[in-house]
């Protein structure tokens, strides 16, 4: 499925980022969403260019979350979203097959690199089944429910991130140096 480039590509324009938390119960509001927060304030930390959050809370409903990953990234033109979530082995986790279904092409060395460092903290890590993927001209991360898992997840995987953007033309993204060390390689 190819789809018509939809962002600015002008290097100063504003990065919309997408946060999209994927809960049941953080939906119905019978628990505090700490992972879109976590998130936000993760690339705060690391982000020195402009950018813009588009937050969305929603349940673990696979047509939803592919109604909302297709928004982000097509009519709010997200050139990055990142969820949190649904990516387990309950029969309710179903963000990485949402994933899968919107996008393009995967991105499978996210979360292979994810899961590789989240296994040198904990056991568990095996469980989770995250992935990446481009749709269109965006690229959509996810990332387990645990807020801890956020920036575990994030520290491994964001140095190429801005690079990924650069070749979907989308926003030039700026990193902290002491936080993150975007990779691009020499022109
Ligand atoms: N990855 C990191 N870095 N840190 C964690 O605490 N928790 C694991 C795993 N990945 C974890 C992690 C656990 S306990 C589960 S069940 C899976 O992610 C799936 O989590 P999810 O269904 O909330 O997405």
């Amino acid at each position: 499925m190819n789809h018509p480039p939809t962002h600015d590509q002008s290097s100063d324009s504003i990065a919309r980022i997408g946060i999209v938390t994927v809960s049941d119960r953080a939906s119905r509001g019978e628990y505090e969403d700490r992972g879109g927060p976590a998130i936000h304030s993760y690339l705060d930390e690391v982000l020195t260019s402009n950018w813009q959050p588009i937050a969305r809370i929603i349940p673990d409903d696979r047509e939803t979350i592919e109604r909302t990953l297709r928004e982000l990234c097509q009519q709010q033109q997200c050139c990055l979203v990142v969820t949190t979530g649904g990516t387990g082995p309950s029969k309710r986790d179903v963000t990485p097959e949402a994933t899968e279904a919107v996008c393009d092409r995967m991105m499978p060395g996210f979360g292979e690199l994810m899961r590789k460092v989240s296994l040198e903290k904990v056991a568990t890590a095996i469980l989770s089944r995250q992935t990446a993927g481009l749709l269109g001209d965006s690229l959509i991360i996810n990332l387990p429910g645990k807020p801890k898992a956020i920036a575990e997840c994030l520290d491994a995987v964001f140095p190429a991130v801005p690079y990924c953007i650069d070749l979907m033309n989308g926003p030039r993204l700026e990193t902290n140096p002491a936080r993150i060390q975007a990779f691009r390689p020499p022109q």
